[in-house]
């Protein structure tokens, strides 16, 4: 196989993205490799996922940093040190200082638990269940400077039902979360994701012309 894209998966808590990516990287014909995951919390429960799968971590703590911006430097060094193309923010509950941002431009990737523009910011599925929508889901989409903005490579539709809690919707999404974003890694590192404007453009994407119905 052709060198596979090198991945930093950084994350601040479970790490169930992270896992679905690993499980992705052990499944053989994927085009990426996990070379570094980045956590600014000891306990997250993630890192263990990841020493298990014998993948380099790295704990930054925002201690020791004077601000965002130099936080956010470290990160930058320890990633380029292991060589990595592509970020991939995997719960990681920091914001990003704008210098980081433009450094790992169109290299930047995040998966937020809304169907993008709807319900950014903290706490999308009570945002959703307060708004009475039919559908919520989850997006995978390129960074920009503003929070849970910028071209959306794929996004995946889930029912709401009447009876939903936020964490019987979260677990619903989640489902759809670890179908997403091996999926989004691997066209990119397929080469077929194209950037135009504010949108993405996936190279030979399987068209899905079906419609749901909700409730129904
Ligand atoms: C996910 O819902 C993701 O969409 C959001 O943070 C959560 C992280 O979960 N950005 P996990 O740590 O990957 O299990």
């Amino acid at each position: 196989m052709a060198r596979r894209l090198k991945l930093g998966v950084l994350i601040s808590g479970r790490g169930s993205n992270l896992q679905a990516l690993i499980d992705a990287a052990a499944a053989g014909d994927w085009p990426a490799e996990i070379a570094l995951v980045v956590s600014n919390k000891a306990d997250a429960a993630g890192l263990a996922r990841a020493e298990a799968a014998g993948i380099p971590t790295c704990v930054l703590s925002h201690r020791g940093h004077p601000d965002r911006a130099s936080f956010d430097a470290t990160m930058t060094a320890a990633l380029v040190a292991a060589g990595v193309d592509l970020v991939c923010l995997a719960g990681f509950m920091r914001l990003l200082s704008p210098e980081f941002v433009e450094a790992w431009h169109d290299r930047l990737i995040n998966i937020h638990p809304s169907l993008l523009p709807s319900f950014r910011g903290l706490h999308a599925h009570e945002q959703a269940l307060e708004a009475g929508v039919r559908f919520t889901g989850c997006t995978v989409h390129f960074v920009r400077a503003e929070m849970d903005d910028g071209p959306i490579i794929v996004q995946a539709a889930v029912p709401v039902l009447q009876d939903d809690t936020a964490e019987t919707l979260a677990a619903r999404v989640l489902q759809a979360e670890h179908r997403c974003y091996p999926q989004a890694v691997r066209w990119i590192a397929e080469g077929r994701v194209r950037i135009s404007g504010a949108r993405a453009l996936v190279a030979d994407a399987p068209a899905n012309e079906d419609f749901l119905v909700s409730p129904g």
